[in-house]
């Protein structure tokens, strides 16, 4: 079966990995120290047991796992032989660009190379690799967590060539995703870009004293029917990724006024379900449970 590489395997990396290897494919998953990728593994098996429990994959949970070799530390051996490669690597330009840079030299001359990104452009990315790789330089952005979250978005950045567009339309397809194209490099595309003003909306109203955090919650998830609270959302994305994303937004024109409710949680370091306490306090961390 054909190879993916999945760098990163954090909170989205490891579904994303585990989504390909549900569909059959062969995938490296990258992360750079071991302790990440041991990790990841363990979230992966449990995930297929909750999903072979309920009858959603077909084969036995460890003969999907045994299709996802992890590796430490080198982009290099990931994407050697690859088909694509999907970046799940922290939100930070620099690093992103390394990888980049690094895959652009050792995969397949035809290979697609594409960012889960939240925030940061495509085209900027695209400019850490060859002039013939640009074209395969794209968007795929899954929600959280990939295994369950039905939308891709897939993000054309300058270079972008519409082949490339339709390829990864056809992967999400075959995972069993919906995609929209989003034609215009915005800073956070559609649902970021929407979903920011969501935010620094509710974080103001609790910032000012107009809301509690649990009332703007309520009011979100049983009014305005969204399936989380504005603030359980961020706990469940990590609220240190949210600052990264809104600090990746605001340096690239995004108008905005940060707020200190959320700023202040990423320098206590209090990043929600990861770290055990965000807006919301989580007895198991890294488990999500309703608080
Ligand atoms: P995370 O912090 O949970 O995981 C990032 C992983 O990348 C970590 O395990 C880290 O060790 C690893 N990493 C850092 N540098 C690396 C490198 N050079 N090579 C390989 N691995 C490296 O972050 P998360 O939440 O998984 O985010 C990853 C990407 O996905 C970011 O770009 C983020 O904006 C995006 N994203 C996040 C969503 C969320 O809800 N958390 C939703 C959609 C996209």
């Amino acid at each position: 079966m054909p190879k993916i590489a999945v760098i990163g395997a954090g909170t989205m990396g490891h579904g994303i990995a585990e989504l390909f290897a549900i569909a059959g494919y062969e995938v490296a998953l990258v992360d750079i120290a071991e302790d990440f990728l041991k990790k990841a593994l363990q979230n992966i098996e449990w995930s297929l047991r909750k999903l072979a429990e309920k009858g959603q994959v077909k084969e036995d949970p460890s003969v999907i796992l045994s299709r996802i070799k992890p590796i430490v530390n080198d982009v290099c051996k990931a994407v050697e032989g690859a088909e694509l490669m999907v970046e799940a690597a922290v939100e930070n330009i620099d690093v992103k660009k390394k990888v980049f840079s690094e895959a652009d030299r050792c995969a397949p001359p035809n290979a697609i190379l594409a960012t889960n990104t939240s925030s940061l452009p495509i085209t900027e990315i695209a400019e850490a690799v060859r002039p013939e790789r640009k074209p395969l330089v794209v968007g795929m952005h899954f929600f959280n967590p990939p295994v369950l979250m039905p939308l891709v978005e897939i993000i054309k950045g300058a270079y972008t060539s519409d082949e490339t567009v339709k390829k990864i339309a056809d992967y999400a397809a075959k995972l069993g995703k919906q995609t929209v194209v989003v034609n215009k490099d915005v800073p956070g595309f559609i649902v970021n870009r929407i979903l920011a003003r969501v935010n620094e909306a509710a974080c103001w109203m609790v910032a000012r004293g107009e809301a509690t955090i649990q009332e703007v919650d309520s009011a979100l998830m049983y009014k305005a029917g969204l399936p989380m609270g504005a603030f359980i959302l961020m706990d469940y994305t990590g609220i240190d990724v949210v600052c990264f994303i809104g600090d990746a937004m605001l340096k690239r024109g995004f108008k905005s006024h940060p707020c200190p409710v959320i700023t202040q949680k990423c320098q206590e370091k209090k990043f929600g379900v990861k770290s055990g306490e965000g807006f919301y306090k989580y007895p198991a961390p890294g488990k999500f449970q309703w608080p």
